[in-house]
């Protein structure tokens, strides 16, 4: 069964139609790209998968997006229990700067009330390792976040994102901002969460969406002002390959290399 849902998903920025008819499965465990030219509602639709989108003043969403069959949407659901279920990374690294390295890993731990050390060390512990940055900062774990390179503050993110224990992560191009390098230490670790988590990335680097997702979604736009819409859902290697629709060749002819 797929992990998220969209069904005839709309959504809105006051009077604004941003994103048209969006109408996709997400698979569980595996990556999902979503490619387009600026502008075609990416963020916008990414938002909208963990209830960020509704933050916005006067803005909305209609249709329905169902994570493991249930409406996020739904009268009885917390939107912050389904901000702790489906986590968001973001495009520029934004960990407390002051703060020790730890305590940004497990300040929503702390926030909910969790005040047991020993137990808030072996989950800064465990999600450093997962986000593979615990080997580079083990050492100065009390030193402040604000300290690290880009590429590790990116990484410190998606451990304080995996600590509270989701099940999917959203990353809206979390490496925009970062050298190649440290690109790629993000690539690697995206490839090895999908084993325990179900990720979307936003991107607009066409070569990353190749190496590091299984489907990819297309959206474009016919112009500016207008709504953005999903053109093409399938395969990555489809998508790349052999896109059944005009509009994503060119677009992939024209971003790619
Ligand atoms: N907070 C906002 N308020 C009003 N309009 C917005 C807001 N955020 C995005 N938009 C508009 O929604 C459309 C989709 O934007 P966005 O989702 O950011 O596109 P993308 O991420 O694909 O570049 C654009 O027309 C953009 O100007
Ligand atoms: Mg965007």
């Amino acid at each position: 069964m797929s992990k998220l849902e969209l069904n005839d998903v709309n959504i809105y920025y006051g009077d604004f139609h941003a994103v048209q008819n969006v109408n996709m499965h997400i698979p569980a465990q595996a990556v999902t790209a979503f490619i387009g030219p600026s502008g075609c509602g990416k963020s916008t639709v990414l938002r909208t998968l963990n209830r960020m989108h509704e933050v916005i003043p006067n803005a909305s969403v209609r249709g329905e997006i169902l994570l493991d069959g249930h409406d996020i949407y739904g009268p009885k659901v917390d939107p912050v229990g389904v901000r702790n279920t489906i986590g968001m990374v973001f495009q520029k690294a934004n960990p407390f700067p002051t703060m020790s390295i730890e305590d940004n890993v497990v300040a929503g731990l702390m926030l909910s009330g969790e005040k047991n050390r020993k137990k808030l060390k072996e989950v800064a512990e465990e999600s450093l390792r997962g986000a593979n940055l615990w080997e580079e900062v083990k050492d100065r774990l009390d030193k402040p976040g604000g300290g690290l390179s880009g590429g590790q503050q990116q990484r410190l993110c998606i451990a304080r994102a995996i600590a509270v224990r989701p099940e999917v992560l959203l990353m809206d191009e979390p490496c925009s901002a970062l050298d190649p390098i440290s690109t790629l230490a993000v690539e690697d670790l995206i490839h090895e969460l999908k084993n325990d988590y179900t990720i979307v990335i936003v991107t607009h680097n066409m070569q990353q969406a190749a190496r590091v997702s299984d489907k990819t979604a297309f959206f474009s736009l016919e112009a500016t002002g207008k709504p953005g819409h999903l053109v093409e859902f399938n395969d990555t290697t489809t998508i790349f390959e052999n896109p059944g629709k005009k509009e994503t060749e060119d677009y992939i002819a024209g971003r790619f290399g």
